[in-house]
């Protein structure tokens, strides 16, 4: 075999051609996952990461959609990931609700959960919910209800020791001497989570969960899929733009996937995801598409509250993008926090710099 040549690269090009290796025709896409920085970072106590894990299954010929809902499980079952899935952080009356979505390229179908409560592993449902029925989202006790029919073990409680005494620290500082009116009660409670998060006490990124995963395999195939815990301490139902199609994750088999993490609340406004795609189809590289997304909810963002000191907007986005010929990007309002994305190919996982729209912070 040449020595430049991968073994995959062989067996790619070698199947093309037949068994010999002299009349090589490179051919195919590059496969590739990306994900946000849960997809590399966290690994629930064992080797891999859920990118590697994809990359993994998918380059062994398993589906697409299947390797990286596989994929995603390992983070939403580890509990120190206080973002998604077991131990993410509770709603304002300290119980875990969770939101998935995934979206299949060859079979163009999609399948999504909102607040459901009691299962660890939402994207398993998502997928559920593609497979089995003729709909694309089930919410609440009727999501939960279809999961325990599927199989899919419920638990009575998602809390961690870790997720509860952030949940109680979040409630002694609205609370001190019961509640203000509703809507200072909300506006109380997302500065006291902000100030967590200022405080070191939360990571921003987990303050609104999620991870977002997609991949394209050798044969242009491509999948996706997002899940979270949502919001930290969200009013009871919540749904951000995780679950939503369009939103949280969507995907073109014939053009590319692209998925979020961040404020879903401006996202869900321009269906930043379903923006991408139509960018990607354009002929955009992922990260020109990605950024017009930004500039989209830049120019969208117009109430004070939602704007910091220096008038640009208060919080952060991110948008993780792949195209069919394998090209991808992570781009961000901001790069900071967490400023990296998790990419998998043939040389392994590695983490990439997010590119930012506007310098410094939220
Ligand atoms: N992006 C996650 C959420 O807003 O729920």
């Amino acid at each position: 075999m040449p020595s430049k040549l991968s073994r995959r690269q062989f067996l790619t090009t070698s199947a093309v051609v037949g068994a010999s290796p002299t009349l090589i025709v490179p051919q195919g896409v590059k496969p590739v996952v990306i994900s946000d920085v849960s997809g590399i970072r966290f690994k629930n106590g064992g080797p891999v990461s859920s990118i590697e894990k994809a990359f993994e299954l998918m380059t062994r010929g398993t589906r697409v959609i299947d390797s990286v809902v596989a994929g995603v499980q390992i983070p939403e079952n580890d509990p120190e990931e206080t973002g998604i899935g077991y131990g993410g952080l509770p709603n304002a009356e300290g119980v875990v609700q969770l939101d998935a979505c995934c979206m299949d390229g060859p079979t163009k179908r999609a399948g999504g959960v909102a607040a459901i409560e009691g299962v660890r592993t939402p994207s398993v449902v998502a997928k559920a919910v593609m497979e089995n029925t003729d709909h694309h989202l089930l919410v609440g006790e009727g999501a939960q209800k279809f999961a325990r029919l599927m199989g899919v073990p419920i638990e009575a409680d998602l809390n961690t020791e870790k997720s509860r005494s952030l949940w109680l620290e979040w409630k002694r500082r609205i609370d001190p001497s019961h509640y203000l009116d509703p809507e200072k009660r909300a506006e109380e409670g997302y500065r006291a989570g902000l100030s967590m998060v200022a405080d070191g006490l939360i990571a921003e990124d987990h303050f609104w969960g999620t991870t977002n995963c997609s991949a394209v395999n050798d044969k242009g195939e491509i999948a996706g899929v997002t899940t979270t815990s949502g919001l930290s301490f969200k009013i009871p139902g919540r749904t951000g733009d995780s679950p939503i199609l369009g939103a949280g994750l969507y995907v073109d088999g014939d053009v590319g996937a692209a998925g979020s993490t961040g404020r879903g609340e401006a996202n869900l406004y321009g269906l930043c995801s379903f923006f991408i795609v139509e960018k990607l189809r354009e002929g955009l590289h992922p990260k020109d598409a990605g950024m017009e997304a930004l500039k989209r909810v830049q120019a969208n963002t117009v109430e004070k509250r939602l704007l910091n000191d220096r008038g640009l907007p208060a919080f952060n986005l991110r948008f993780f993008a792949l195209n069919k010929k394998g090209e991808y990007a992570g781009v961000a309002m901001y790069a900071s926090g967490e400023a990296v994305y998790g990419v998998c190919t043939d040389n392994g996982a590695e983490e990439r710099p997010l590119e930012p729209l506007l310098e410094g912070g939220p």
